[in-house]
């Protein structure tokens, strides 16, 4: 199966990127960061706080996850009631970040990223595709863009949706997550070494999508420049 490996830090393009070229190559876009997001879902609703690491994971073995492909976009469900809108909001994000750094957390969803690879040809995107989750795909792409950049963006995003929204104050929350998913003793944000690093702070997506598609071109396809 082929495989594109996107990671890089919050906000820096990788799901709309990734969503753009799964639909040019057909093939299954996997958002990583929704499956940490709904597992972060299921401990605020049974009360439990992202530092009490034996009930997150005992939550992360009870919880049922799945993922539902409906009229091609990943939705998720939580004991099957679709949460794929509720998990987008500021506090499931720092959840996400939080409970996200323990070990047995990542090795059940990692499994399940793996065996999604091995059925489907995927863009997946996420913060340790290509150092853990897909260590042979065929292209690494490690995405960047300034923290102001980053910000502005999801400010736009939050009042183009009508939601309230504090620039400052988003801000300040990517940067902290940026420290978090950085600083975590387990598959930390880094940049694999075979990644190709891309900084979208001035570019636009149809430039980025084009630049990895011709990427990946050249890599499977063997027509590249290099000898
Ligand atoms: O990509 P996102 O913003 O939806 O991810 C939410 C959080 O989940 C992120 O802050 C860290 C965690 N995450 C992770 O640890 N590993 C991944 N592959 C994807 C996300």
């Amino acid at each position: 199966m082929k495989q594109i490996a996107l990671d890089g830090p919050a906000g820096a393009g990788k799901s709309t990127i990734a969503r753009r070229l799964a639909q040019e190559l057909q093939f299954v876009y996997i958002d990583t960061g929704a499956m940490y997001r709904t597992l972060a879902l299921a401990c605020i609703r049974k009360g439990i706080s992202s530092d009490e690491e034996e009930k997150v994971c005992e939550a992360a073995r009870k919880a049922r996850i799945d993922i539902r492909y409906l009229d091609g976009m990943q939705h998720m469900f939580l004991d099957e009631e679709d949460v794929s809108a509720q998990i987008r909001t500021e506090e499931v994000s720092k959840a996400a970040s939080d409970t996200s750094k323990y070990p047995e957390v990542r090795e059940r969803l990692v499994a399940l990223q793996q065996e999604l690879a091995q059925r489907y040809n995927v863009v997946m995107d996420g913060r340790d595709i290509g150092t853990v989750v897909l260590p042979d795909a065929d292209l690494k792409i490690f995405l960047t863009a300034s923290v102001e950049v980053r910000a502005t963006r999801r400010y736009k995003e939050y009042l183009e949706k009508g939601m309230e929204a504090d620039y400052e104050a988003i801000k300040k929350e990517i940067a902290e997550r940026d420290y978090n998913d950085s600083h975590r003793a387990h598959s930390p944000l880094r940049k694999a070494e075979d990644a190709v690093e891309l900084d979208t702070s001035d570019l636009g997506i149809d430039e980025v999508t084009e630049k990895i598609l011709q990427l990946y071109r050249d890599r499977t396809e063997g027509n590249g420049q290099e000898a």
